[in-house]
């Protein structure tokens, strides 16, 4: 077992060196070996269980099964220090208002286990009480080793114990703020703790009141590339582990001749990778909940040094790296906290793989950013959760908003409103069918959707009768659409037939055939709603309201349009 003392203090004797660095060697093998297959699920134990949600992949598309059927995740992430019962009522409140259909929640080690080996669950259990009094799911987000790079949720007899439980060397041999990701004893003790944690849910829990787990909360390390310890270091003088070889398609070599300028961070992200992979599979042994990862973000396209992010964290491009390491995430999630529109398309883009569900489990709360949300679900996301809306009177402007408050809040609780009532709904239409969708750009241009026989275009700005080129022009632009705040979704659910949900949009059809003789027409633009799995209809939208697009405000209007020609 690797103890926790640096080398450099350890006056040893050449025999105890020797038996030490076998013994680093034998935990190292224990920390990167391969990966053994993580336990089968347990049998549903004494009580009538609900089915474990978890994610499922068909024919390229992604979806989170809980209760037997896709869920979406319309989240509301709760500040930092809001995981105590006296904070609740504030936090609930900040729910409602935003309509959010499952609350992401802290749950930190330091609170649960105060003094090594004696837990305290009584939180978890207000919050499971009070969750299902309120009729929203739970995803809690395990604040361990790492909560935005550093341990300050660990308890205290881990974070002062730097002995055992140490930090990183910066290549000087200067001590780094982070805990090292290479000691068996921080990551025994940090697994079984969490392991601890997931045994309470499973038996306090049978109704699935708790539908995900985020493992840590944005690992890596800022301003250190890696730990330059001799422990560390001795790694990586030595090969690259034939797993990652083989998963990246390399040659064998030590890290320096496998990945060349890049060998310190993939070090670091293997390194932390497979650390999550142990703390989430110790969990997982006792009950597999899905979990997940979230990354402090490197930029989406131009090159960032690796000291200005958290490097080593699962950033996009050490994603293949990740998904070797820690095989039993469900997807790495990006906190999207970029204010312009290219570095948050950017960073959908990225993290919306083949391999990897997008889910937005964190975005910053300040309005520019409710618009996203139409990309997102667009993109096949399965869950968008605005960070930080509760009343505890924190906010986390210039990231966010400046204040929390109604007016903050409802640009989202707009969103909301239209998905929330057909939730299940839309994940499943979004799990079998073509969707598409986009919010409004910086430049507040209109922008095309290619649909296949039919392209659509979507305007922002707009008043909803007048084109604002012939003539008959608006005064100025409809309030509230200034500054880029429109969105629009689209999806296939025959030949010719889509639904359409938009806010301050105008969404028109063409044929995409420039050559074609044919003209376009709408057949029948319905309004309605869904109940239970069946569209309702309500009323024919014609005339007017067809003749310029279809123009949205912020109602929570959804459409079901056919499109016809002659
Ligand atoms: C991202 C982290 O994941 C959150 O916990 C929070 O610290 C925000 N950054 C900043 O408010």
């Amino acid at each position: 077992m690797v103890s926790g003392q640096p080398y450099s203090n350890l006056k040893l004797q050449s025999f105890v060196r020797h038996a030490l660095s076998l013994s680093v060697a034998v935990a190292f093998v224990l920390l990167t070996g391969c990966n053994p297959k993580t336990a089968a699920p347990p049998a549903p134990t004494a009580q009538k269980t609900a089915e474990i949600p978890h994610f499922v992949k068909k024919n390229g598309r992604n979806a989170f099964i809980v209760d037997g059927t896709p869920y979406l995740l319309l989240g509301s992430q709760a500040n930092n220090s809001s995981n105590y019962p006296a904070a609740l009522p504030k936090v609930w409140r900040g729910v409602e208002m935003l309509g959010a259909n499952t609350l992401e929640i802290p749950v930190a080690w330091e609170q649960i286990e105060p003094t090594e080996g004696h837990f305290d669950f009584s939180y978890v259990d207000t919050l499971l009480a009070q969750a299902r009094e309120h009729h929203v799911r739970l995803v809690l987000l395990w604040f361990g080793t790492w909560k935005n790079t550093n341990p300050n949720y660990t308890p205290e007899w881990v974070k002062l114990n730097n002995d055992r439980f140490p930090r990183m060397l910066d290549a000087k041999g200067n001590k780094v703020y982070a805990l090292s990701p290479h000691y068996r004893s921080t990551l025994d003790a940090d697994s079984k703790a969490f392991a601890k944690f997931m045994g309470h849910l499973k038996d306090a829990d049978p109704q699935r009141t708790v539908i995900l787990v985020q493992v840590e909360n944005e690992t890596g390390t800022y301003g250190c590339v890696r730990d330059y310890s001799p422990v560390a270091q001795k790694l990586f003088d030595g090969p690259v582990p034939g797993q990652l070889v083989a998963g990246m398609h390399k040659k064998p070599g030590t890290w320096k001749q496998v990945f060349g300028k890049d060998a310190d961070e993939f070090f670091h992200a293997w390194y932390i990778s497979t650390y999550v992979e142990k703390v989430a599979e110790a969990g997982k042994a006792v009950y597999p909940l899905p979990m997940y990862v979230n990354a402090w973000l490197r930029d989406p396209y131009n090159y960032q040094a690796p000291t200005t992010y958290a490097a080593g964290g699962p950033t996009w491009n050490v994603l293949d790296i990740w998904k070797i390491g820690a095989p039993s995430l469900a997807l790495a999630a990006p906190d999207i906290y970029g204010h312009t529109y290219a570095n948050i398309m950017g960073q959908i883009d990225r993290y919306h793989r083949p391999d990897n569900p997008l889910m937005i489990v964190e975005i910053g709360n300040e309005k520019l950013f409710a618009r996203v949300f139409f990309s997102v679900l667009g993109n096949q996301g399965l869950g968008f959760s605005p960070f930080g809306f509760d009343f505890t009177g924190y906010s986390n402007y210039p990231l966010g908003a400046k204040k929390v408050d109604a007016e903050a809040i409802e640009p989202f609780a707009q969103n909301f409103r239209i998905l929330a009532p057909m939730a299940r709904e839309w994940a499943k239409i979004s799990f079998e069918n073509n969707v598409w969708g986009t919010s409004e750009p910086d430049d507040q241009r209109p922008q095309t959707i290619a649909l296949g026989r039919w392209t659509a275009t979507i305007s922002y700005g707009q008043w909803q009768l007048s084109e604002m080129h012939v003539g008959f022009k608006g005064e100025g632009k409809p309030p509230g659409t200034e500054n880029p705040s429109g969105g629009a979704l689209i999806a296939e659910l025959g030949p010719d037939e889509y639904l359409v949900i938009a806010q301050r949009a105008r969404v028109a059809f063409a044929l995409t055939d420039p050559k074609s003789k044919l003209k376009s027409m709408f057949n029948r633009v319905e309004e309605g709603h869904y109940e239970n799995g069946k569209w309702v209809f309500e009323r024919v939208w014609n005339g007017d309201e067809t003749d310029h697009g279809l123009n949205f405000t912020t109602l929570p209007q959804v459409l079901r349009v056919k499109l016809a020609t002659y």
